[in-house]
């Protein structure tokens, strides 16, 4: 087993609860975190913090030196697709340049596993849907291609270096765990949007089109709880001592519409939630779906959260608890 891992972003909403994952499974964590989106709190206790960025390769340095973890999960990155289509200079440098740092400091210290954070967004607007590893790759915002990028250098670190490494290409994260949960800032994911208009901090949520060619006319994706994410993260981890190269998508398979995640909050609230109706977003394609076959063929990975109100519930318990997120 791989006893001693390093996680880079494990402050932010994904990260924690893998970090808490680990855990539970006898492995030894040691964060590095910058806490430019994190939360200090969300990081689970008996995990080794330290406050550094990917880019710094003395801080990186003096980690690896100092804990000599055997393998590394890389959550580190900005995440607002929308913010990359405004600044993609800060996308390459934060999560491309960043993500290279910290893999040449891999391998001067000998360290040969590597769990990346990827991403649907590689695809860009997909052909077939559902959509499987093999779809061709052609981001059409400036966050997908500054994944795509580290995805390519992976390639070519293990070819040259032997990196092992998974590449897990999450579709929409969702829910949360009774103890940590979402709170981006700002937030641009759809639940905990909602979960505010229902908290009455928002008055109304944004439908940015209602004529795509789907059953409802609004927007289809795939919602996967961060506890199956959590799983695929320790499943590829484990199977990184065999294999050197792994790409997988992440998803629940079933696709889920504007306006069933609207309903999905209403049922488990009781709340209203005011929705206005607007025109649709510059390249937002109208179903992204995941065939997640491959992992669950290879790897034997079981999500367990299908249904839709069980996620949505998940989000809301921890965020009626926490109506202003880690601040509350
Ligand atoms: N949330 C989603 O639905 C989703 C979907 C697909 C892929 N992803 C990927 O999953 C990963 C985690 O996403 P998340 O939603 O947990 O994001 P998040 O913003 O909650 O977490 C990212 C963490 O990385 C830290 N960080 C950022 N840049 C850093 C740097 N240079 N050095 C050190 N730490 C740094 C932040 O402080 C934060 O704690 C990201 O790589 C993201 O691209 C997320």
């Amino acid at each position: 087993m791989t006893d001693r891992v390093l996680v880079c972003g494990g402050a932010g909403y994904i990260g924690s609860t893998v970090c808490n994952e680990l855990l539970k499974s006898g492995r030894q964590v040691i964060v590095v975190d910058n806490f430019c989106n994190g939360h200090r709190e969300a990081i689970p206790a008996g995990c080794e913090v330290v406050t550094g960025d990917i880019r710094d390769t003395a801080c990186l340095d003096a980690v690896l030196e100092r804990y000599k973890p055997q393998a590394c999960l890389d959550f580190a990155a900005f995440i607002e697709v929308g913010k990359s289509m405004e600044d993609p200079g800060s996308f390459f440098d934060n999560n491309s340049f960043g993500t290279l740092n910290l893999l040449r400091a891999l391998v001067r210290h000998g360290v040969d596993k590597f769990v990346f954070s990827s991403t649907a967004a590689v695809y860009g607007q997909p052909d077939l849907v559902p959509i499987s590893e093999d779809a061709s790759l052609k981001p059409t915002n400036a966050y997908g291609e500054s994944k795509l990028l580290v995805e390519r250098m992976l390639e070519w670190f293990g070819r040259i270096h032997g990196l092992r490494s998974a590449r897990l290409r999450y579709f929409n994260a969702a829910g949360n765990t009774p103890e940590r949960g979402e709170d981006h800032v700002p937030e641009s994911h759809l639940i905990p949007i909602m979960m505010q208009v229902a908290l009455g901090q928002r008055p109304q949520a944004y439908i940015f089109g209602t004529d795509y060619d789907t059953a409802d006319g609004t927007c289809v994706r795939d919602y996967v709880h961060i506890l199956d994410l959590a799983s695929a993260h320790i499943l590829a981890l484990e199977a990184l001592e065999k294999r050197e190269s792994l790409v997988y998508n992440l998803g629940n398979g079933h696709g889920f519409s504007v306006r069933e995640i609207i309903e999905s909050m209403r049922r488990v609230t009781g709340r209203p939630v005011p929705v206005a109706e607007g025109p649709r977003r510059d390249g937002d394609p109208a179903i992204l779906v995941a065939s997640s076959e491959r992992i669950k063929t290879e790897l034997g990975w079981k999500p367990k959260y299908a249904d839709i109100d069980s996620i949505v519930a998940s989000a809301w318990e921890w965020r009626s608890r926490h109506p202003n997120g880690y601040g509350s």
